[in-house]
């Protein structure tokens, strides 16, 4: 089978198009077809080792010395089951599903293994499998933080860097969530975030939306550049801050600013739940949640892909089509 592998960090070009050999499941695997996956900034961030601030040296002992120990990144995928292993009794061969590989990866392949009881599930019939296959990373990560951040409904919440793939996210599911959403984002995105449910868009080339005056009970920032000291005078006095994208210096210095001044700043590495796909999935079959596509590459222009995803300011997904 055809898979992209990434042996040494660096540029897109890093990534090659190999045959290796499918692999075999396990008993209590299922081997998944792949239809269509995605280039993650998650990717993109091990691929190139460009990490936020302070986590370059500690990342190589995580990943790997010279390249990353699992060559075959990809951490999402939609694609049809076309092997059972003997233990397995949720899922039957021509099964369509979504899988969460997440820190795994392993899912820029034809062909992939994942564990049936983890996180995995049956596609919406409604959704293409391109659709689908955007669902978990920025779905996740968003409901993850949203938990920490314990957002109630009727709450002010604002998203800087709104329309990447953890910011349409975020946008659309505190909106699903009950709270008030203000997205901020580039010119050409506002658009995009009054159609994504956003009550609010502030075009950060034009306006900064600390300089507006509101206050919000939850600020959440995908692009890093709404760090504490910039936004605590935008915070309720019971505010939280997720900072998405933290430096280390940032996750270290998170429990002093909140026992200093009353706010939680919440950072880390998002948990990965099966339930929260689910959760997405259902709100995507029933129409209440759009899967943002920037762009389809075939597997054989996935160096592209990545040259992409690298300049930071993709719309949504961009997804690898298989088939
Ligand atoms: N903690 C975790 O577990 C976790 C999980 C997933 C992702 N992440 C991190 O979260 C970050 C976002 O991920 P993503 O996949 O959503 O990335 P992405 O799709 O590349 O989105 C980044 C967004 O930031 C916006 N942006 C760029 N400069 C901006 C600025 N000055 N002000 C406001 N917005 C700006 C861009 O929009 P415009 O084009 O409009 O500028 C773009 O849509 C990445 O750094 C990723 O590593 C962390």
């Amino acid at each position: 089978m055809k898979a992209a592998v990434c042996e040494r960090y660096g540029p897109p070009e890093v990534v090659r198009i190999v045959e290796v050999p499918p692999p075999t499941p396990r008993a209590h695997e299922i081997m998944v077809r792949v239809h269509a996956t995605t280039v993650s900034s998650g990717d993109w961030r091990v691929r190139s080792l460009d990490l936020p601030r302070g986590f370059g040296p500690i990342a190589r002992l995580a990943l790997g010395l010279r390249g990353p120990r699992q060559p075959i990144l990809g951490t999402e995928l939609s694609g049809v089951v076309a092997a059972v292993g003997s233990e397995v009794a949720n899922f039957a061969v021509g099964d369509e599903v979504i899988a969460f590989t997440g820190a795994k990866m392993g899912c820029h392949a034809e062909m992939v293994c994942v564990v049936g009881g983890g996180a995995v599930i049956h596609k919406p019939a409604r959704l293409s499998h391109a659709q689908a296959a955007t669902l978990g990373f920025g779905g996740t990560t968003t409901l993850d933080f949203l938990r920490r951040g314990q957002l109630q409904p009727g709450e002010q919440v604002l998203v800087n860097g709104a329309s990447g793939t953890v910011g349409t996210a975020m946008v659309q599911l505190a909106a699903n969530l009950g709270a008030i959403v203000t997205a901020v984002c580039s010119t050409r995105n506002v658009p995009l975030m009054h159609y994504l449910g956003a009550h609010y868009v502030v075009d950060y080339t034009t306006t900064d939306f600390v300089a507006a005056g509101m206050r919000y009970d939850v600020i959440a920032d995908t692009a890093g550049t709404a760090p504490y000291a910039r936004c605590r005078d935008a915070l309720t006095p019971t505010g939280r801050l997720l900072l998405i994208n933290a430096g280390l210096d940032q996750m270290l210095s998170a429990p002093w600013t909140t026992r200093r001044h009353g706010h939680r700043v919440i950072v880390g590495t998002a948990a990965e739940r099966v339930e929260d796909i689910e959760m997405v999935a259902s709100l995507a079959s029933a129409g209440r949640y759009t899967p943002v596509i920037d762009r389809c590459y075939p597997l054989d222009e996935i160096v592209a892909a990545h040259r992409h995803v690298e300049t930071g300011h993709k719309r949504g997904s961009v997804v690898v089509v298989m088939r």
